[in-house]
């Protein structure tokens, strides 16, 4: 910032001191153009400040709207300085001057005469630099525009400069511009606005500054009072923002004065325009009757404060149409909606929005339209909207039982969707005030359950609190009321942080209490999530039929339920589609709670497709989210992400920390999944970094080897970590139990890349040598293999140490040097140095793909292959019909080439089939 505090503008200023410094020597004009608040006077300030600084004479003058049009009242302002100076004048120049800014008697003096006397005065008293500097020219007395006109013309050759600002709009006054020097106020950049904002309003809430800066469009006017027209809470998002943002004093008297001039008809029409924003004329049209026509919109439109196209209307700023609003009273917005309503009848939503906001006393069929309308956008993936009318219509309620539900179930939405918690624990807070059964309620205890949990409860109370209000609720058995269903799926959401059986076991038995089947998705979701060790193989058929589906569901709760079924079958792919429109839709304003748990699934996928940049994008991403919108709760999940990725890409005190901060957050909430994750990242940095023992001691925490947990799907996911780490501390035992676990709970048949990943732990954990070749063929050959690059490589890295030390070093360079090149292109730097240690030990230098017994020939190579067998010379020479001498002159020249100085060292440097 600079330039007297100002942000941006470099331009302009470089414009202004150049027209400062010319005008110094040889005199010039330039007006300056803009609307109210573009920062037109913050500019001649500038102006000002720097034609002082450079030893000018300023003189300023400022037109105002209010005062009558007294003669010459300006230009008396802009010249009186300039008075002791009045005696070089003419005598008639100097009488006209005097009788016209009031120091003299006389007849009214001619306008021209006045206006060359001024010209005089001014280009005389340049005898140093001069700048006479008119702010708001629009609004100056007519007798002083037309003097100030004729002199901003004739000062080239002077060393004085005429600089002013000029509002844009249908008032320009009676100053001439015609064939001035100009120049455009334009509004700030983006990137200044959000400056500008973040310097004045450090403590604004950032998730709602877009929409400041979306009403402000670059003015800096509306930049610094839009948030001051905001009450505290809504300043720090605790209270949503009213649908037309309020303007602030300095605001209303510039723009509402626009719209307070406008006939009465045109009036309402913006009115109508204003409060429903499709801006369909024909809705419009017809909801005025014949209060307003068509043709009243000219008036506007000349004006330019709208404009038409494809016959909508649309306001030319957004300042424009929260001027309209003000300027009428709240009696006439309620009119224009009920107008509104009555013309909407086929649009059930928007009718029950207008209905809601006509509407001042409690009234139960409007409350009900609402209601219903709620249900409907929430179908159709609109939360936020359907949270709004919610809350209106328990507003409306009349009887305090119906308003407390409306208010649960919207606290519950806005919890469990979007995110907001604080609201949430607002509502929950009235409801409760205000007695009555709705705190008993289902939708009252969900919220509550979450509202709990963010703010620092123990999953176990939430959990129980919720458990109980289930078993409490006289409709617990109906498995069709959705209140229940969302009950049971808020439960489901803490039993899956908690990551304990016993907490699964009172959901099940709660589902187990419903009369009919519950919903399908309920099932199938918790099939596949809640503990697919045991029940996910046989929910498959079902999952393949849900996502054959699923591609155009607008449904946002359907879609994430899903893709909870779809994450430990590694299905996610096939549901990219919708969760990229809820991640869309969350980044223009949707619910933050959705948006924050789809960057999750994508990031997961990405993770085992090995787009780690991307995951990392949706990392950062998730962590905004959560910690500016969607509540601090859930921030574990871009954590554990960025811990992965920290961890396989070698940064190891960074996942470190990020393990620390969520295991320390969830051990005492008793987020036991939390804690789960972290170790997943904490195991591949062990295992990264070669550190066997705590790879399995951190594996084994999650789940003993031999078994699989119960309820911790998560521990799927390090099956073969554990393995390999077991395999490597010497304890073949437990390796070998861990792949019969896998195998006899059907893991292969749950998803693609555990059945790869769990054949290769059965080659890992193999003894022998040729099961276990024939195990990590085997995996190698799946399905699917090219779809998970860091898993199959690692695969590839345990296979090639494998066949190293059973001495097939050609294959195991094959494997290696693969491994090596798709940790490289992962960026996995710890597995690609282990890949290019492997390669090394078995006589590859890195990047060699040419195995080194391709230098020797071919009788060398059998020679070679006999010696490394254990053969003798003598042996090798009665086989080969060679004498001893021979042979040994062969190997003489053979060591070399492969490197060696031994002949011990040959098995090393070659494998058996070679
Ligand atoms: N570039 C800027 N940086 C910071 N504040 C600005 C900037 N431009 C204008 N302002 C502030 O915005 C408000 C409106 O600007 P102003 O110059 O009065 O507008 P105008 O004269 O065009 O109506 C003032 O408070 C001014 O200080
Ligand atoms: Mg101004």
């Amino acid at each position: 910032m600079d330039g007297g505090g100002l942000v941006g503008r470099w331009e302009e200023l470089r414009l202004l001191h150049t027209f400062v410094d010319r005008a110094a020597v040889g005199g010039g004009s330039l007006v300056l153009t803009g609307d109210a608040g573009i920062g037109k006077t913050a500019l001649l300030d500038a102006a000002d400040e720097y034609a002082g600084s450079r030893g000018a004479t300023v003189l300023r003058v400022v037109g105002t709207e209010l005062e009558g049009q007294v003669g010459y009242a300006s230009l008396n302002q802009a010249l009186y300085p300039l008075l002791d100076r009045i005696d070089a004048l003419s005598t008639t120049h100097r009488t006209a001057l005097q009788v016209a800014l009031g120091f003299g008697e006389g007849p009214p003096p001619d306008r021209l005469l006045v206006a060359n006397a001024a010209t005089v005065l001014l280009r005389t008293a340049a005898s140093a630099p001069l700048l006479l500097v008119v702010d708001d020219v629009q609004w100056i007395d007519r007798a002083s525009a037309g003097v100030l006109s004729f002199v901003a013309r004739r000062l080239t050759g002077s060393r004085a400069g005429f600089l002013a600002a000029s509002r844009n709009g249908d008032n320009q006054g009676y100053f001439d511009h015609a064939g001035l020097p100009g120049y455009d106020v334009r509004p700030l950049s983006d990137v200044d606005a959000a400056e500008l904002l973040g310097l004045r309003f450090p403590d604004l809430h950032r998730s709602i500054t877009p929409r400041i800066l979306q009403t402000a469009q670059g003015n800096p006017l509306a930049l610094l009072e839009l948030p001051r027209a905001l009450s505290p809470s809504q300043r720090a998002a605790a209270e949503p923002l009213p649908a037309v943002l309020p303007l602030g004093r300095h605001l209303q008297r510039y723009f509402v004065a626009r719209v307070a001039n406008l006939p009465e008809p045109t009036r309402a029409l913006l009115l109508a325009a204003a409060v429903d924003d499709s801006g369909d004329l024909g809705v419009l049209l017809r909801a005025g009757g014949d209060r307003y026509r068509l043709e009243d919109l000219g008036a506007a439109e000349r004006d330019h404060l709208i404009e038409i196209h494809d016959h909508r209307l649309r306001f030319r700023h957004p300042l424009i149409r929260s001027a309209v609003v003000a300027a009428m009273t709240s009696a006439d917005r309620r009119a224009a909606h009920r107008e509104l309503a009555a013309v909407l009848a086929d649009e059930p939503e928007r009718r029950a929005v207008h209905l809601g906001e006509a509407t001042i006393e409690p009234d139960e069929d409007v409350a009900t339209m609402l209601e219903e309308a709620a249900g409907r956008l929430l179908g159709r993936g609109d939360h936020q909207s359907a949270v709004a009318l919610l809350t209106r219509a328990a507003e409306l309620s009349p009887g305090a039982d119906a308003r407390g539900r409306r208010l649960a179930e919207s606290a519950f939405l806005g919890a469990e969707s979007m995110g907001d918690f604080r609201s949430a624990a607002d509502r929950l807070e009235a409801i409760r005030r205000a007695g009555g059964d709705a705190a008993a309620s289902l939708h009252y205890a969900s919220a509550a359950a979450l509202v709990m949990i963010d703010e620092d409860g123990h999953v176990d109370t939430a959990h129980r609190l919720l458990v109980a209000a289930i078993a409490g609720s006289p409709d617990a058995r109906n498995a069709s009321n959705p209140e229940i269903v969302n009950a049971l799926w808020t439960l489901a959401l803490l039993c899956f942080v908690g990551g304990r059986t016993q907490l699964w076991d009172d959901l099940y038995a709660a589902m187990a209490r419903l009369v009919d089947v519950p919903p399908d998705l309920l099932s199938l979701t918790l099939d596949m999530f809640a503990d697919p060790a045991r029940t996910g193989p046989a929910a498959l058929p079902r999952l393949d039929a849900a996502l054959r589906s699923v591609h155009h569901e607008k449904d946002l709760d359907v879609v994430q339920n899903l893709a909870g079924a779809a994450m430990y079958a590694d299905r996610l792919a096939e549901l990219r589609e919708p969760l990229w429109r809820i991640v869309l839709q969350g980044r223009d304003g949707g619910p933050a709670r959705k948006h924050l748990v789809s960057l999750f699934d994508l990031g997961v996928d990405d993770f085992h497709r090995g787009k780690w940049d991307e995951a990392a994008e949706f990392a950062a991403e998730g962590l905004a989210v959560s910690e500016d919108r969607a509540g601090g709760f859930f921030s574990w999940y871009p954590r554990y992400h960025q811990a992965l990725l920290a961890a396989v890409r070698g940064r190891f005190d960074t996942a470190r920390a990020l393990v620390d901060q969520i295991a320390g957050w969830a051990g005492p909430r008793g987020a036991g999944t939390a804690r789960a994750f972290a170790h997943h990242a904490l195991v591949l940095a062990d295992l990264g970094r070669g550190d066997y023992e705590a790879a399995y001691r951190h594996a084994t925490a999650i789940s003993p080897a031999g078994v699989l947990a119960s309820h911790v799907p998560h521990a799927l996911w390090m099956a073969m970590d554990l393995v390999e780490a077991a395999v490597r501390t010497n304890r073949r035992a437990e390796a070998a139990d861990h792949v019969r676990a896998l195998h006899a709970a059907d893991i292969p048949a749950l998803s693609p890349r555990l059945a790869i990943l769990v054949e290769a732990s059965a080659g890992i954990a193999a003894t022998e040598d040729d099961a276990s070749r024939a195990h990590f063929e085997k995996a190698l050959s799946l399905p699917t293999v090219d779809h998970w690059p860091f898993d199959v490589a690692r695969v590839r890295l345990c296979y090639g140490e494998r066949l190293r030390r059973v001495r097939s070093v050609n294959e195991a360079q094959v494997q290696l040097a693969a491994a090596a090149t798709a940790f490289t292109n992962l960026g996995a730097d710890p597995w690609t140095a282990r890949a290019e240690r492997e390669l090394r030990a078995a006589g590859l230098g890195t990047g060699a793909n040419v195995p080194r017994t391709a230098a020797l020939t071919a009788q060398e190579a059998q020679i070679a292959r006999l010696a490394a067998a254990g053969l003798t010379n003598k042996d090798i020479a009665a086989r080969l019909y060679l004498s001893p001498r021979t042979v040994g002159g062969h190997l003489y020249r053979i060591f070399p080439k492969l490197g060696i100085t031994t002949r011990a060292a040959l098995r090393d440097a070659l494998g058996p089939d070679d």
